[in-house]
């Protein structure tokens, strides 16, 4: 297996379906049936997921946002709202690109940093009920996203989901996990929750499950593998609608964009990931406070970026700001995260540059940007796209520039 070190340009960026695969990994792959319809590898891989997960229908298709897709268009109406803990980037995309809202609830502390909290993922159940009951009519799902990456990689505890999926039943709303870091989030609860210590992790990722009514699932983070996903769901409806849609933009129902090959790694890597032995399988995300880092740096000059190109310029290290700039107009922080590889390198590897320690925080330049979201504040614009009258002349993404000396629009620039 190969050994990848810290100054590795690009290996922190995000561990999606970067990391390397196990020998039983690679042996199953020999094993892929490449069968169009009705593989033996689809079979095996839909055991595997209903042992774990206990849902009626699994529906494989290529990748997490490739599930959200399918979902989405089959359950939601322009006008819908879904609540989650925060929406993943990709998961608020589709949303909104269905016409739809999505609405983040976590708790306070979830958007505090420097808090310490066992279970920062956790819905806010108070909040969680104000809105069903205020706007229950326009709610057409309840999610949690475990762990809750846009918000620091955070668990969410048992208890929690338990109490979620009583108020979304209560309201009458189907209840659907994100479940790309399931093992992740069974370890922590097992770690972190009273009265779970002696559980084995597959126990209690069986117990999140079951309590969800169905679960869409990137396999690129605790699925192990380089590429692939699922949905499952328990309603045979909209099983139907969701496998329609999948066989026109996907493939047949039991291989959903995947090669038989790939389906196979999923399945042992399904198992894997909760086997107690394989600890560098499973890999938590290191996420920088950017906001407090760098606090020379305002908001509307992108702390989260100017870390991220000091990292890189500094130590050739790619990491992801999770911050205003992937998430316009609704990032309550200023992230960056470092991906640990899986089976490859470990968060101990990481030996902590002066710009992470904090030593040059005061040298690192702020960042101006030439993209222009309409949903930022008319001030985080580049000086060059403000209109005359206050408003924003182009929309995003920006090809090139009407003023004279700016030149071509293609991201940000370190201001002087
Ligand atoms: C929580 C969450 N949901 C959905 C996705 C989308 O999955 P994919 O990249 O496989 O499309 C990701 C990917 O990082 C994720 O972290």
């Amino acid at each position: 297996m190969r050994s990848l070190t810290f100054a590795e340009p690009g290996f922190l960026l995000t561990d999606s379906g970067t990391g390397a695969m196990s020998a039983a990994q690679w042996g199953a792959l020999m094993q892929g049936d490449e069968s169009y319809a009705g593989s033996r590898s689809y079979k095996r891989f839909e055991n595997v997921v209903r042992d774990l997960a206990g849902f009626k229908h699994i529906i494989p298709t290529h990748q997490g946002r490739a599930a959200e897709r399918i979902l989405f268009h089959s359950a939601l109406q322009i006008g819908d709202v879904v609540l989650n803990n925060i929406h993943f980037d990709t998961t608020r995309a589709n949303i909104e690109h269905e016409g739809a809202a999505a609405r983040d609830l976590v708790i306070p502390e979830g958007r505090q940093p420097s808090l310490i909290h066992p279970f920062k993922g956790n819905m806010d159940l108070k909040a969680l009920e104000r809105v069903l009951d205020e706007e229950g009519r326009r709610v057409s799902m309840v999610m949690m996203t475990v762990t809750n990456n846009s918000g620091g990689g955070q668990p969410v505890s048992l208890e929690n989901l338990r109490g979620v999926r009583e108020l979304a039943h209560r309201y009458g709303k189907p209840f659907f996990l994100d479940a790309c870091r399931f093992a992740e989030n069974s370890w922590f609860i097992r770690q972190r929750e009273p009265g779970q210590h002696r559980r084995a992790p597959k126990e209690i990722a069986q117990e999140m499950f079951r309590l969800a009514d169905g679960a869409l699932m990137s396999a690129k983070k605790d699925g192990l593998a380089n590429i692939g996903g699922f949905l499952a769901l328990n309603d045979d409806a909209l099983a139907q609608k969701c496998r329609n849609l999948l066989i026109l933009t996907e493939g047949f129902p039991t291989y959903g964009g995947l090669a038989g090959y790939d389906l196979e790694a999923i399945a042992t890597g399904l198992k894997e990931v909760l086997d107690e032995g394989s600890s560098d399988r499973r890999t938590t995300p290191v996420y920088i406070a950017a906001a407090a880092t760098l606090p020379h740096i305002e908001r509307g000059e992108f702390p989260g970026i100017a870390l991220t190109n000091a990292l890189y310029l500094e130590g050739g290290v790619r990491a992801c700001e999770i911050g205003s700039v992937m998430f316009p107009g609704t990032a309550s922080m200023e992230l960056v995260r470092l991906a640990v590889l899986r089976g490859s390198s470990r968060s101990s590897s990481l030996a902590p540059s002066p710009h992470l320690r904090g030593e040059r925080a005061s040298e690192v330049a702020s960042c101006e940007s030439r993209y222009c979201p309409r949903r930022w504040p008319e001030a985080w614009r580049c000086r060059c796209h403000r209109g005359r009258r206050g408003r924003c002349r182009r929309r995003w993404p920006m090809s090139s520039c009407s003023r004279r000396g700016c030149g071509i629009c293609r991201g940000f620039r370190h201001r002087r």
